[in-house]
């Protein structure tokens, strides 16, 4: 396959860039009085204004036509089809099939994956149905109260992320908890408050190997145990969301206890999977199945709508544009609304586990940069912490604000006090403040004209920071899935464009197993030497340190 850099589209774009990177949103939008109306799109309920980019209509074409001339179009085809996109591990990607359509056949090797997904949709139905009931008990017949989900990565921040999103959704019956850590403090304080006899664990993790997920559910059955006294009890108390069915029964969890994935459903995109549990408990089988009804809309409309008016292609191409030719490093997500907290730790995953990589398919380097670091937070906080940097900082931070027309919440009032920071953030960030507006505000405060010139750079809003909007009705069930889906294909269609295996992730693999050298080490308490000279003295000073009394 051809450099990025090489093909001709990529080349056009670099010299539109060339041309017009010194052009101001200011002038793009008196130039154009349309421009909103050309640079918005909506899908499934979820309206994109991407017209605060840094774009002419120039720009969109030449973006779409790298979209075309890297086959976006049949990628994506081959993707929905089960085709083993995911090269380096022989595996199909399919977390579409998830939510797919029950009677339209998706294949795998040529087998049909729809029953099996039906299968476990169904099972998942009986067991949330019985837990939320208070027909499941605990094994001395109480009332299950709290479910504490114990997984890691993919199998923690999409339940978890959904799980929050959903509070206004939930049974106030049945609290969820996750712990994810190593660190045992989190599983500690987690359980403090929490009595065995009322408590359900999950085990969540597609391999069922993970350190984190192994330990901490090793110390959940130990605490459950200590004071339940009676192995039975963990068939009543512990079920299993994994691909691996062996270490599941190993672990002592009832084969009818265990909900099960497949190796086609990526760590990252698992939350539509059985790994979703934690969320139907929470929030009901109707709720979770119109949460895949949502993904499924955005699915079809990835599909089929043109390019032009195509949510995740146009997202991923602006992305593409400002990391491409800005030299954009990060990218900013501030979801005006707290019951989406979780977002950016969620979409951190997704898209830095994902695009973080350096070869391209083929094993060759990839030839200029690839996923952003993602970031960002909830509501007006991050306003009054890191927006000084966006606004008058020298770096570009393409940032996308999330925002919902109806609040959970009567308080209307509020809402529209949330919403008008929203709104008030991307209008300052485009537009920045004209030099004359602030000298005239100082000369109002009486400063004489060397004050006005020695403050007015330090008070100057450039502006010309570009910002998608996306607004919704409300944060529902429904629109969850859709907005979690249009990410999924945002970062499905960069991953193409820079020849990227946006689904493995042997990055993570290498620390893992150093850990676990390291730990054989803290444990034998004998000096090492065997390491860099920071890494044995860094042993070396811990033992010391733990040894002394
Ligand atoms: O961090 C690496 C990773 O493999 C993620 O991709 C995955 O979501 C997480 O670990 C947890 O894996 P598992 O579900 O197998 O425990």
């Amino acid at each position: 396959m051809v450099d990025l850099t090489g093909l001709q589209s990529w080349q056009a774009l670099a010299r539109h860039a060339r041309d017009t990177s010194q052009e101001h949103l200011s002038e793009l939008f008196r130039q154009d009085t349309q421009r909103y109306q050309r640079f918005s799109a909506e899908a499934c309920g979820l309206l994109l204004d991407y017209s605060k980019n840094r774009v002419t209509q120039e720009t969109l074409n030449l973006l779409l036509d790298l979209a075309r001339e890297r086959d976006v179009e049949a990628w994506r085809e081959r993707m929905f089809a089960g085709e083993p996109i995911n090269l380096t591990e022989h595996r199909a990607v399919l977390h579409t099939a998830l939510r797919a359509h029950p009677d339209r056949p998706v294949t795998v090797s040529g087998e049909d994956v729809m029953p099996a997904v039906a299968r476990v949709l169904a099972q998942m139905r009986r067991f949330t149905d019985a837990v939320r009931s208070g027909e499941w008990t605990g094994y001395t017949g109480k009332r299950i109260t709290d479910v504490v989900n114990i997984g890691i990565g993919g199998s923690d921040l999409g339940p978890r992320l959904a799980t929050e999103a959903l509070i206004p959704f939930a049974s106030r019956q049945l609290r969820c908890h996750f712990v994810s850590n190593i660190d045992p403090s989190h599983m500690i304080e987690t359980l403090a408050p929490l009595s065995p006899e009322t408590t359900l664990f999950i085990v969540a993790s597609k391999t069922f190997t993970t350190q984190e997920t192994m330990t901490n559910a090793q110390l959940a059955r130990d605490w459950l145990l200590k004071q339940v006294a009676d192995e039975r009890a963990v068939a009543r108390h512990f079920v299993a969301l994994s691909t691996n069915a062996d270490a599941v029964s190993e672990f002592g969890i009832l084969p009818e206890n265990m909900f099960e994935f497949w190796d086609w459903v990526g760590g990252r995109y698992s939350l539509w999977s059985a790994i979703g549990l934690p969320i139907a408990l929470s929030v009901g089988m109707d709720n979770f199945e119109q949460m895949l009804a949502g993904a499924r809309c955005m699915d079809e409309h990835f599909r089929s709508a043109p390019l032009e008016t195509n949510l995740p292609v146009i997202m991923a191409m602006l992305g593409i544009w400002y990391i491409g030719f800005f030299d954009a490093h990060s990218h900013a997500v501030m979801p005006y609304d707290q019951y989406l907290r979780i977002l950016p730790a969620y979409l951190q995953q997704l898209d830095m586990e994902s695009n973080g990589k350096s070869v391209c398919r083929d094993g060759r380097p990839v030839d200029g940069s690839t996923g952003p670091i993602i970031w960002g937070q909830a509501g007006t906080n991050g306003q009054h912490a890191f927006y000084q940097l966006i606004h008058q900082g020298t770096r570009l931070i393409p940032a996308d604000f999330i925002m919902s027309a109806h609040s959970q919440h009567e308080l209307e009032h509020q809402h529209e006090q949330l919403i008008s920071n929203c709104l008030a953030q991307t209008e300052a960030l485009a537009f920045g403040r004209e030099d004359s507006a602030i000298v005239a505000e100082l000369e109002q405060q009486g400063l004489d004209a060397d004050a006005v010139a020695a403050l007015l750079p330090h008070k100057r809003f450039a502006g010309n920071h570009p910002t998608n909007t996306i607004l919704m009705d409300e944060l529902n069930p429904y629109s969850l899935g859709v907005l979690i889906a249009l990410y999924e294909h945002k970062v499905f269609v960069q991953g193409i464009i820079w020849n990227v295996n946006s689904f493995d992730q042997w990055g993570v693999e290498l620390g893992k197993k150093l850990a676990l050298a390291i730990q054989d080490e803290l444990q034998s308490g004998k000096p090492v030497s065997t390491h860099d000279s920071s890494t044995n003295a860094l042993i070396n000073e811990y033992l010391k340190r733990r040894h002394k009394s």
